[in-house]
Parts: structure tokens; sequence; C-alpha cells
């Protein structure tokens, strides 16, 4: 039940004990060891007589254990809980067996589902909802337990942990040395492990791609591509997230948009709220002011500290090639966001608002560009509601995320 000691710790003990004696006997219950098994071992590697004493407590031998342990051992509320889980098919037997755990039992609770785990809760004093997180993590990746048992990760991260792909957990544990690490590096692991994968994925794709599934009309290379590409006067929208701090590559995408578009139609662009007004300065010297939409984060905040504001929505700009127009059907400016979608980028964009503004400012057929694409949300949206569609990625690897998703989104279809 309580972890066995790594052969280390096991010589350290047995070269304690052959300097200063067995202190603690151990302790036996109807022939078995009760109390005491690395002791035991660390006793036999020294070469060390034991000594044995009897259990005479009263109530349950195994609550005794527990409580003795709990003691001499620091353990987490995360390594509590995976010893509780393992305390659970014990406590049900000796529940049967003696009828003081069993009125315990019956007094917390006896709907049959959780009363064991609460009383496990109660004796390695963790929390029941760790204990209901680590039979979850059991069941669906038995093996981030000993990572708890041995306290490298806590609950709430193996529980993170629990929810990723197999292949993905897998490689992510694998990396893990031994030495406990905190919920952000295993963030950051994990997020590599994620782009390595995907990257490698999206390589495969492309090898094997035919060239009619290939280029998904998500060119590689910089978004002056565009200028050759496109007919002035032939874009119907620009609908773009640019790297926000990048003010230069609003401008160019302004300049561009204001050759490309047809004369009334819209250009917008995710902006972030500290960039706003370089961003504006630098579209308005291409395109004219036309509205701002409010995306409402799904969720958390984020709390923007040289501010103290805790902000709870993104901006996406307008702005119009001239003359200006009313949108073709009216639509709101608050929009409800489906929240960031890192599966295909970093930065990736949520499908729900890209959506509602595609439907409101264009019509099927009509023509969507997208000069950074990142891992393909706009395109994906533009497929799903029946627009042409072209985008420009300049990293090749990104690119190739974007081409594999909007190909298997296409024979989903
Ligand atoms: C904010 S991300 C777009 C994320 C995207 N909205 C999504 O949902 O995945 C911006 C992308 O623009 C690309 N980029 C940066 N400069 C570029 C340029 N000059 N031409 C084309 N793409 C560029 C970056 O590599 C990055 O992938």
């Amino acid at each position: 039940m309580f972890p066995e000691l790594p052969d280390w710790e096991l010589q350290a003990l047995a070269d304690d004990i052959k300097a200063k004696g067995l202190l603690h006997p151990i302790v036996l219950y109807k022939g078995k060891i009760l109390d005491g098994r690395n002791r035991y071992k660390a006793c036999k590697l020294a070469g060390v007589q034991p000594r044995f004493t009897e259990w005479k407590g009263k109530g349950s031998p195994l609550e005794w254990v527990v409580s003795e342990n709990l003691v001499r051992r620091h353990l987490t509320s995360s390594q509590r809980a995976v010893l509780a889980l393992d305390l659970l098919p014990l406590l049900e037997k000796e529940a049967a067996r003696r009828q003081t755990l069993a009125k315990k039992l019956a007094k917390v609770g006896d709907n049959g589902k959780g009363k064991a785990s609460q009383v496990a809760a109660k004796l390695t004093k963790t929390n029941s909802a760790y204990i209901e997180a680590v039979k979850h993590i059991s069941k669906h990746a038995p093996e981030l337990l000993g990572k708890v048992r041995s306290g490298v990760i806590k609950i709430p991260d193996a529980t993170r942990l629990a929810k990723l792909p197999d292949k993905e957990r897998k490689q992510v544990v694998a990396m893990l040395d031994g030495q406990p690490v905190s919920g952000s590096e295993l963030h950051e692991l994990s997020k590599r492990v994620h782009q390595n994968l995907r990257n490698r994925a999206a390589k495969a794709f492309a090898r094997k791609a035919t060239a009619s599934s290939k280029d998904n009309n998500i060119l590689i290379g910089s978004m002056d591509l565009l200028w050759d590409r496109l007919d002035d006067d032939s874009v119907d929208l620009f609908l773009t997230d640019p790297p926000y701090k990048d003010i230069q590559l609003y401008e160019s995408l302004a300049e561009l948009a204001a050759a490309k578009l047809k004369p009334g139609r819209l250009c917008l662009a995710y902006s972030g709220q500290f960039y706003l007004p370089e961003v504006m300065e630098a579209m308005s010297q291409h395109l004219v002011y036309w509205w701002t939409f409010a995306i409402e984060f799904s969720g958390s905040h984020c709390a923007i500290h040289p501010r103290h504001v805790q902000n709870k929505w993104k901006p996406i700009i307008a702005f119009a090639k001239p003359r200006a127009k009313p949108a073709p059907e009216w639509l709101s400016d608050h929009l409800q966001g489906g929240g960031r979608d890192k599966e295909y980028h970093d930065w990736g964009q949520d499908e729900s608002e890209v959506e509602y503004l595609i439907n409101h400012l264009t019509q099927p057929g009509e023509l969507v560009v997208e000069p950074f694409c990142g891992g393909g949300t706009i395109p994906l949206v533009c497929r799903s509601t029946g627009r042409r569609w072209l985008a420009t990625e300049i990293e090749r690897s990104v690119a190739l995320i974007a081409r594999k998703r909007l190909a298997e989104a296409g024979k989903l279809r």
C-alpha cells in the first residue's frame, strides 16, 4: 500500500539500522507484517536480526497502519489521494468483516457511490474530489499514478495529462525524469510534444498528399505572394489574424486590401488591445475605419497587470475600401467567442466567431482572403460555409498543418 523505498533509500535505511540497530520493531498482525515492510527488507540487507511485535490495538488495523505512516511520512495531498485509492479495496474488505467500520461507512452515506472514498479521504486526510480524480486517472491513464505516488506530478496536472491523446501523454510521461515538475513546466513539456507530433504528422501528410489535395489554396510564403495571385477589385472579404505586435504587417495588409477588395467591401483583422492605436493608424493609411467587433472570451478572463484590468474581450477591427457601405445584412458587434483553439496553432482562433462574420458579410461562392493563415481556421470555415478562399502562411511547417486540417475536414464532408 505504501510505496516501497527506492534502492538507494533502502540501502540508506540498512546502513542506519546497521549503525544504530532497529529502533522501531516490525509490527505483525495474524502472522503477517502489518507495518515495517521496508524495515524488514533493510534488516535483511544489513544482516541484522529484525525484532517483531504483535499489534494489540483496538479497532481497525488498517486505520492504524495508515495513520502511523502518515505521521512518519511527508506526503502531499496528491500522494495521499493515490494512497486512498490503494486503500479502497482493503477498506471495502475490512468493512465487510468489521462491524465498526461498516457502521462508519453507513454513517457517511449509503447511496453506494463514493462512501468508501469518503472514509479513505478521512483516513488519509485528503479530499474526496482528489480521490475521484485518482479513480478517473487510474481508469484512463494508469501510467500516471506512479508519477503522482512518487511526487513527480500533482493530481490537477495528472488530470490534465489524462485528457491528452494516448500517444502524446506517453511521450510526455517518458520525458519525466523522476524530479518533481511544476504545472507550468508540465504545460511547456506537453506543448513541445504536441507541436512535435503535429509537425511530424503534417510532414507525413505532405509526403503522401496527391496533387489535388496538396495545396488547399494555402500558399506557402509571405503575404506578398497575393499581389500577383489576386486580380485588383476581386476580393469580397479579407478576414485575418496577423501577429499582433507587427504593426508594419497591418499596414501591408491594408495596402493589399485597398488594391484587391471590391469597392465598399471589408478588411477585418484581429488585434491586441495594447496595439490598437498604432494598428488603427497603420490601417487608416489605406482604408477607412468601419467598425470594431468585440469577441467575448469564453470561460476565464485575462488579468492585464500593467493596467489592473480584467480583460474579457478581444477586438476585431473592420476597415472598408471606399466608399464604405452598410453590411449586406444586420449583424451584432458583440459575439460570444468559443475560446482559443490551440490544437492546430498556438494562437489558433475559434471557428464560431469566424463563421458568424463570414456568414453575415459574404455570400456563398464569394472570395475570402486570409494572408496570415496559421493553423487554417479561416480557410476551414470558408470551406464549411461554401465560400472560396485563398491564404498564405510564411512558415512551411504551419502551412502544412493547415493543409492537412483542411484535407481531413474535406474527407469528413
Ligand atoms: C496569429 S497567427 C494566425 C493563427 C490563425 N488565426 C489560427 O487560427 O490558427 C499568424 C500567422 O501569420 C504567419 N505570418 C507571419 N508573418 C507572415 C507573413 N509576412 N506572411 C504570411 N504569413 C505570416 C505566422 O507564421 C503565423 O502562423
